[in-house]
């Protein structure tokens, strides 16, 4: 084991080696720990001449925008933009229903809101960004080219996974990747050193195209989405409320695109289904379901039909990947 001071002073001081005292650096925030953190470590080493940007894909969660908006700037003083790109997303995914073309839709419009960015920031700055930061980690590295005899050979090919900071087309800019000698587990304490709040680095991870691969089906119809965003919520909390929120790895609400019957009050509804999914794992490449007390799941479930319009019923994901995936699509 490093001691992981020493590693937080080697990274800052090997960035203010790389960097002219000009060069800018941008960086884009996805709410998640491994770019927060990685952010956080870049601007100790080169204070307000980063510039990070945080995109509202209108496929966040319940309150997420406001949440990790809170803690860039209030706790971690970070200097971020948040772009509200909803509209520009959600018109392009109208009337999509295949995921893959999903995933490639939210990957390409990102790039080019991130773009936009950079251009706008160029024009402000007089000067380009030279540097862009990732937070790429170790496993990220050996998944893609495992060292020989690590026994990793494993990549991703199930599904096209996107994460938040592809290269923007003819920006040139060269990779910050301060974590990328890390696990998960260390970049928790460097970003407890960083003073990250505690909350924020025991988040579960949430996937790049974000609830467009939990609304199964045409996002944009009707108030899936908003729907969602309710009983993803209520789940949660009741969750954390039970103390159960760090011993499972995901835990979130997918929307169904099938309406059942059922009777509420003294009226016949034609309503929709929610599953609720919970698993524990130790790096997503496999997973188990998470056994809930009885008691618990009729609490959950007898909430969210009171208090979600449009929702009726309320199903468990009871598989484990494999077979299953963790996300739904
Ligand atoms: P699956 O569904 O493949 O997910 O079992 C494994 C882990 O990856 C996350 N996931 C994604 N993350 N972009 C991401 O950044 C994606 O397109 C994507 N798809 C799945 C998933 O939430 C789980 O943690």
């Amino acid at each position: 084991g490093w001691k992981m001071e020493d590693v937080l002073d080697a990274e800052i001081s090997a960035i203010k080696k790389t960097l002219s005292p000009e060069d800018h650096v941008i960086c884009a925030l996805s709410g998640g720990v491994d770019s927060t953190v990685a952010a956080t470590l870049v601007h100790k080493a080169i204070g307000d001449r980063l510039h990070c940007v945080f995109v509202d894909n209108g496929l966040l969660r319940y309150k997420e925008r406001e949440r990790v908006m809170e803690t860039f700037e209030r706790d971690l003083h970070l200097p971020v933009t948040c772009v509200d790109a909803s509209h520009e997303f959600l018109s392009k995914l109208k009337g999509v229903v295949d995921p893959e073309m999903k995933r490639k839709i939210i990957g390409k419009e990102f790039i080019s809101i991130f773009d936009a960015f950079a251009h706008d920031l160029e024009q402000k700055l007089g000067t380009k960004p030279a540097y862009l930061v990732q937070g790429t980690l170790y496993p990220d590295v050996i998944e893609s080219c495992p060292p020989p005899g690590s026994g990793r050979t494993h990549s991703h090919t199930i599904k096209s996974h996107h994460n938040v900071g592809g290269l923007p087309k003819d920006m040139k800019l060269k990779l910050i990747e301060p974590l990328k000698l890390l696990f998960k587990d260390e970049v928790r304490q460097l970003g407890k050193i960083l003073n990250v709040p505690e909350g924020f680095l025991k988040r579960h991870p949430f996937p790049g195209p974000g609830l467009a691969v939990r609304v199964l089906g045409d996002v944009t119809e009707g108030n899936a989405l908003d729907v969602l965003r309710q009983v993803d919520e209520i789940f949660i909390q009741s969750i954390k409320d039970a103390g159960l929120y760090d011993s499972i790895w995901q835990a979130f609400a997918v929307f169904l695109p099938v309406r059942s019957v059922g009777v509420q009050g003294d009226q016949r509804t034609h309503s929709h289904v929610v599953a609720l999914r919970a698993v524990t794992s130790q790096d997503g490449m496999t997973a188990d379901w998470y056994y809930f007390e009885h008691k618990f799941l009729d609490d959950v479930a007898r909430r969210i039909c009171n208090s979600v319009r449009g929702v009726n019923r309320v199903v468990q994901d009871i598989t484990s990947k494999p077979p299953s995936t963790i996300e739904w699509e």
